[in-house]
């Protein structure tokens, strides 16, 4: 007989089985499961064992640790009742490379607690946020309250782009059949205003290689004749943004969908603090696209960063040199209507035009991946406010992310499926960067929260 899960049970089953949810997930983020170097190869098998063995714990029937040509995907799934709806569970269990090292207070993959908070490289991304779903599903399970059908996909490449799981998902339509998908894999604005986001950018990553002269050469001997690569790469990058801050990529903006002034408004009136947001980074003032807020260069106009930009001597001292090859990491961040692989183009035969010929240009995409925007209307969205309305006392105020999930959009594309992005992470949780964190109130309520969403989902199904 299936019970409703009330708010006091899931309180009571959390607070019994506390202590074994963090030690488990402490286990979870033993594995140095970074997707980014292949010398973490056996880490990412054994994480992928360890998903597949925690959701068989958990209730789970055809778990199945399905390979590909690179990380392995855990599946696993719940069929109670074909007649019911079904929810499918997303998420990965990869993380970023942890270096800088050095710049971390305690070891990367020793998760520690500091000040209520869990410290370690994927405690919010996405490690942290995965487990609070298999912890739900687990209460669900054992207190008789599942209430649909739920499948799970966690994956080991999110961070490196998806491309196999594309595949896979291509593959297995019917197995991957479900009403919504769920992922936890987005932050909130806080945990006093509670929110929900409604979209994710897309990407364009690409790396570029400048060549000056055939060696790398004295700089004083040949310095003053000769194209610096350097010099010149500095130069082309400094050119893709004007003195308005827009990229100069002619095109680039011709497909952004300008929104509403209603739609500006609502996204403008989240609670956002420009002096605490400067002084939690540690900037004067803050830089962006003229014409738009913080919010919306963040979440709704698209962007140009360099990642890395490299070339020369960079080892300790100096050494007098003029490098013969100079490169850099750039991504381009996109929203609706725009295409990485159109931006990506656009890109690369801009990049090869504004190249002086005392240089050669190569530009190398890595990889891409669509806008999204969440629909706000559906049963799905509103099993998710209700939700988090019940856990947090507040209603989530719907916002834009501007990171992204690549898989996403593909999600909507190959199998018709909308997303919920229920995350519980923070900006200021440190993702990709030192210092990662994950506070336990956002653990707990997480795992709080998602049997709701399951009973709402049901319910209004
Ligand atoms: N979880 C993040 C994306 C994210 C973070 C979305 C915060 C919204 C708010 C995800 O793991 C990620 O880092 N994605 C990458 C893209 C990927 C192709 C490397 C990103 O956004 O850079
Ligand atoms: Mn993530
Ligand atoms: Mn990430």
């Amino acid at each position: 007989m299936l019970k409703i899960a009330s708010m006091e049970l899931i309180k009571n089953y959390i607070e019994t089985n506390k202590q074994r949810f963090l030690d488990e997930l402490f286990e979870f983020l033993r594995f140095q499961s970074v997707s980014a170097d292949s010398k973490y190869n056996e880490d990412i098998i054994n994480t992928a064992n360890f998903v597949a063995k925690q959701l068989r714990a958990a209730g789970a029937d055809k778990v199945e640790i399905c390979e590909t040509a690179g990380n392995p995907i855990v599946y696993g799934e719940k069929i109670i009742d074909t007649g019911k709806p079904t929810v499918l569970v997303y998420g990965h269990y990869d993380v970023q490379p942890a270096e800088p090292i050095e710049l971390w207070i305690s070891e990367p993959f020793e998760p520690t607690i500091r000040d209520g908070k869990i410290y370690a490289r994927g405690a919010c991304d996405d490690k942290g946020q995965v487990y609070m779903h298999v912890k739900a599903f687990e209460l669900m399970m054992q207190t008789g309250t599942l209430p649909c059908n739920i499948k799970f996909m966690i994956e080991g490449e999110e961070e490196v782009g998806s491309s196999n799981l594309s595949i896979f998902v291509k593959a297995n339509k019917e197995r991957l059949k479900a009403d919504v998908v769920l992922i936890s894999d987005t932050s909130m604005i806080s945990m006093e205003d509670p929110s929900l986001e409604t979209g994710l950018r897309g990407l364009s990553y690409l790396e570029v290689e400048v060549t000056g002269p055939n060696r790398d050469l004295h700089s004083g001997v040949y310095g003053g004749a000769i194209g610096n690569p350097a010099t010149i790469l500095a130069k082309m990058i400094a050119s893709l943004h004007d003195e308005d801050n827009k990229i100069t990529i002619p095109g680039f903006y011709d497909k952004v969908i300008d929104l509403s002034t209603e739609e500006r408004k609502a996204l403008n009136s989240a609670p956002y603090n420009e002096q605490a947001y400067k002084v939690d980074l540690g900037v004067d003032e803050l830089w962006g696209e003229s014409g738009y807020s913080t919010l919306e260069r963040t979440g709704t106009r698209p962007t140009l960063e360099v990642n890395g930009i490299w070339g020369g001597y960079i080892g300790e001292g100096a050494k007098t040199v003029l490098p013969s090859k100079a490169f850099a990491k750039i991504s381009m961040r996109l929203v609706p209507n725009q295409t990485s692989e159109e931006i990506t183009k656009i890109f690369t035969e801009h990049f090869e035009n504004i190249a002086p010929k005392s240089v050669k240009v190569k530009v190398m995409p890595h990889h891409g991946g669509e806008p999204v925007v969440t629909p706000t209307d559906s049963i799905a969205f509103k099993a998710a406010e209700k939700a988090i309305e019940e856990s947090f006392g507040k209603k989530p105020i719907p916002t834009r992310g501007g990171g992204s999930i690549p898989i996403v959009a593909l999600f909507e594309a190959e199998l018709g499926i909308k997303t919920v992005l229920m995350g519980f992470g923070l900006d200021s949780d440190a993702l990709h960067s030192p210092n990662e964190k994950y506070d336990l109130f956002n653990f707990y309520k997480g795992i709080e929260t998602i049997p709701l969403f399951h009973k709402y989902f049901a319910e209004l199904s």
